[in-house]
């Protein structure tokens, strides 16, 4: 790897490099690019549907046709979309052994379409349709067709097996993503605010137990300045694009001396 001055996307890459074992905490901002909208900021859902009247599981058992607006632009959206060049770039690192898992905030199922093995998906997954009453499960696309509800055998409304506001994140993935947030070498940050918890304490856990944080955003969170100890600032398929690059630049070049850390 090139010596990386003060160029923090080589600086990055070089802790990559060195590291091996990253584990990337990805939110919506990593889907932006595929035609996915975020949530927060001025063309974000949470502008067209107050979350607390759309996005809470109270919302869903008082009222869940209403709550179906919402949902129905999503399952749309997240059905039309593939992934885009940072989803694919995370998923060539995991193959190159530089990140070990990808820790997800989003439901749209991207990561996985891209190549990645190893998904922890925090907030549940669209895929499934869930019925509150008799738990039955469904696959999404075998049983929503657009613009109806769709209901479960036992005719009550189904909900996606996503997390709303209220509901606990599923076990298994809090506990997983904890322990890989604790024993990770690289965190980083891509696309997230950081304004949801509990998601929001795993940069704060990795940082504490010795993980050095890279966060990707073109923004400004509360993460950057204090938690982070780098940030770049971009496109997650730019900045993701150029940290390959250092990769590949590495290959290339066998005699500079980063090419022997392991
Ligand atoms: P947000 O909408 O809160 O934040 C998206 C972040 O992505 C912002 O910080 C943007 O600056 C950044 N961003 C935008 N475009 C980007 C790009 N091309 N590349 C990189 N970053 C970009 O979304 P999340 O933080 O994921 O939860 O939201 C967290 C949770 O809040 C969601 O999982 C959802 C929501 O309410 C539930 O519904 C439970």
């Amino acid at each position: 790897m090139r010596a990386s001055g003060s160029d923090p996307i080589r600086e990055a890459a070089r802790l990559l490099a060195e590291r091996r074992n990253a584990v990337a905490l990805t939110g919506a901002g990593i889907s932006v690019e595929s035609g996915i909208p975020s949530f927060r900021g001025a063309q974000g859902m949470w502008a067209k549907y107050d979350p607390m009247e759309y996005a809470t599981l109270h919302a869903f058992m008082q009222s869940p046709r209403k709550v179906w607006e919402m949902l129905t632009e999503m399952v749309s959206v997240c059905g039309f979309a593939s992934p885009n060049a940072a989803h694919k770039g995370l998923a060539a690192l995991e193959g190159m052994g530089v990140v070990r898992a990808v820790i997800t905030q989003n439901v749209d199922g991207l990561h996985q379409a891209a190549g990645s093995r190893r998904v922890i998906e925090y907030h549940g997954s669209m895929e499934e349709l869930i019925c509150v009453h008799c738990w039955k499960r469904y696959l999404t696309r075998e049983r929503w067709t657009p613009g109806a509800v769709p209901l479960c055998d036992c005719d009550e409304i189904l909900k996606p097996n996503v997390v709303l506001f209220g509901e606990p994140i599923p076990w298994l993935a809090q506990e997983v993503a904890e322990e890989e947030a604790r024993t990770c070498g690289v965190l980083m940050v891509i696309g997230t605010s950081a304004q949801v918890s509990p998601a929001c304490d795993i940069p704060r856990i990795a940082k504490e137990s010795g993980a050095a944080v890279v966060e990707i955003n073109p923004e400004e969170t509360s993460l950057s300045g204090n938690v982070t100890d780098i940030h770049l600032r971009g496109s997650a398929s730019e900045v993701l694009r150029r940290i390959l690059e250092e990769f590949s630049a590495d290959e290339e070049t066998p005699s500079s001396p980063s090419h022997k850390i392991k």
